[in-house]
């Protein structure tokens, strides 16, 4: 609100732009001195036929006359704007205590169906299918805060050549090992099912014969053939299992579980469709729709032995999700590597005549590297996420131990902030970016991460439960509630609230509604991890520089006001990123 409010006081002096438009041109001088604003007057010489810096200053001189709660100097071409602190405060207390501050509505409650996480069954829950679950799960968080219907679906992968290849491998080798005596079940059951994919893809390089035996069973599959349906069912289930494990660690939710398999049933209609719109074509003997008009590669849907493609899924998948689950918006969380596939998938979605193609959006990610190692499944090069959460709460429970040993429930401390860690280590990048993983790093208290947004939240409760503990609590009481009720305030409480120290804390947290809109926006939580380090840092700077439980009452409540803010602001931006916020670390 404060940004709006410079502007509006400025526009009663430049009424040939609107409020609208000289705030989205207030920039934020580089340095603090300057003033909280700056507006660049270059824009206006065409118009008003004057060089910049007279028209920069003839806005300051008018301002001067006429405005009150804003100061300003004219610095060549830019008016240097600073707000009357004093003057605004009371508002800004009570627009930083109103509901919407933590919820900005924006939607209307469209239905947006996210797909994420989508893990591959028979194969472990990598460190990639980690991204799309947590920025899947933040976007998902995002649109419910902001007026939206999110539906969270996970759309495992059950479906394709590879189990074909899977079931082949079983019955060569993996049979034989069950029945004399058998792999373990749970975590295990699923490193058996990659090191029989593993030496597939060895063996299958001496015999080539290997590969057409994984088609026949796919076909197989296709076909329902009773066995393969028997040994895929038994991956699927060991597969679950193990997924909801990890789910239930993060703490992550789905409001649908559907596995590609689900589609099979579907696809053929898909395929009528598309001969009879006259968008199939045969291509060296498969079936594709041809997309050179669009500049794409033709897009597969039969292969040669007849059976359907990953994008023959998808198209079906679309389909439900629009017609049956009422999606309004179709969110896909998904790698980079797939951008090609998904504007495919899109593209025949709109030479089929579904208008709703423009409301399907591919969010793509980059890698998560581990100490710049890329992984691939097929030759087992993988990091299994249990092992990482598990070395990080480890980690976080012997930092915990040092920091604070008289905690009382360190471990379950230890979970919060071991999986924060890891959580915000990759949602404070930008989506599009590789991220270089360390675990060090993304643990490190006093660094850009997770556990030091967790430590200050608890710093600041802390400070409240002493407060609590006041001795006189209904004189406190009183003097918070003058504070929210948006009249004019005690001297001494102003004093301690337009404080440099203060009043940087007070200018972010004012920023939040913007910047939760702004990550919807650009689906990027990155923008809400940043800004709850920006708190953070300036909430530390204002706990360093001040005493917070003075004996004056007024300025106690003052600062208590701004404490709890932080903290409630700090817990709930965490909590759209999925991260949890211990009351004490
Ligand atoms: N299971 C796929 C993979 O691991 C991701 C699925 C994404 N969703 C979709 N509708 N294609 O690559």
């Amino acid at each position: 609100m404060l940004k709006r409010y410079a502007a509006e006081r400025l526009s009663s002096v430049i009424p040939d732009l609107s409020v609208e438009a000289i705030e989205a041109a207030l920039e934020v001088p580089p340095n603090p001195a300057f003033g909280d604003w700056a507006f660049p007057a270059f824009p206006l010489a065409k118009t008003r036929r004057k060089a910049p810096p007279i028209i920069a200053r003839e806005i300051a001189e008018a301002l001067a006359a006429g405005v009150s709660g804003l100061r300003a100097e004219a610095v060549g071409g830019f008016v240097n704007l600073r707000l009357d602190r004093a003057a605004i405060l009371p508002d800004l207390l009570r627009a930083l205590s109103a509901p919407e501050h933590k919820a900005p509505k924006v939607g209307a409650g469209e239905r947006v169906i996210i797909d994420m996480s989508s893990p591959n069954i028979a194969k472990p829950f990598g460190v990639g299918h980690l991204r799309s679950t947590v920025i899947g799960r933040a976007l998902a968080n995002l649109y419910a805060r902001l007026g939206y219907t999110p539906v969270r679906v996970n759309h495992i992968g059950d479906w394709g050549t590879q189990f074909g290849k899977q079931i082949a491998a079983y019955k060569r080798w993996g049979e034989a090992i069950d029945r004399d005596g058998g792999a373990e079940a749970g975590k295990d059951r699923i490193r058996f099912y990659l090191s029989l994919y593993v030496r597939f893809h060895e063996e299958a390089e001496r015999d080539p014969s290997l590969e057409a035996e994984g088609r026949r069973w796919f076909q197989k599959l296709e076909a329902g053939d009773p066995e393969a349906r028997r040994l895929w069912q038994m991956f699927v289930e060991d597969s679950l299992r193990e997924f909801e494990r990890m789910y239930r660690r993060l703490g992550v939710e789905f409001d649908r579980v559907i596995g590609e398999s689900f589609y099979n049933d579907r696809m053929p209609a898909v395929i009528d469709e598309l001969r009879e719109k006259g968008l199939l074509e045969e291509s060296e003997g498969a079936m594709v729709v041809r997309l050179d008009d669009e500049g794409l590669p033709p897009c597969l849907i039969l292969k040669s032995d007849g059976t359907t493609l990953y994008a023959t899924r998808d198209l079906a998948t679309a389909i439900y999700r629009h017609d049956e689950m009422g999606g309004d918006w179709l969110v896909y969380v998904v790698g980079q590597e797939q951008t090609l596939h998904f504007k495919q998938v899109f593209s025949v979605l709109k030479k089929m005549g579904r208008t709703w193609a423009d409301r399907c959006v591919h969010v793509p990610f980059g890698l998560l590297r581990f100490a710049g190692k890329k992984l691939s499944t097929r030759k087992g090069h993988v990091i299994f996420l249990e092992d990482v959460i598990d070395e990080a709460v480890a980690k976080a429970r012997e930092i915990i131990e040092e920091k604070n040993p008289a905690l009382e429930n360190k471990d379950e401390v230890a979970e919060a902030v071991g999986i924060g860690a890891i959580v915000f280590g990759d949602l404070k990048n930008g989506r599009l970016g590789d991220v270089n993983f360390s675990l060090e790093e993304a643990l490190n208290f006093d660094g850009e991460t997770g556990p030091y947004v967790q430590y200050t939240h608890a710093r600041a409760r802390t400070v409240l439960a002493r407060a609590a503990e006041d001795a006189d609590p209904a004189a406190l009481a009183a003097a918070k509630a003058r504070l929210e009720s948006g009249g004019p305030l005690p001297p001494s409480a102003t004093a301690a609230l337009i404080t440099d120290a203060a009043w940087a804390v007070l200018g972010v947290l004012d920023r939040y509604p913007a910047e939760l809109r702004a990550a919807l926006e650009r689906y990027e939580p990155s923008v809400v991890a940043r800004y709850a380090l920006e708190l953070a840092k300036a909430f530390n700077r204002f706990y360093h520089a001040e005493r917070i439980l003075v004996p004056d009452v007024d300025e106690r409540a003052a600062k208590l006001v701004l404490v709890e803010r932080a903290a409630d602001v700090l817990q709930d931006a965490l909590g759209l990123l999925g991260i949890a916020a211990p009351e004490r670390i």
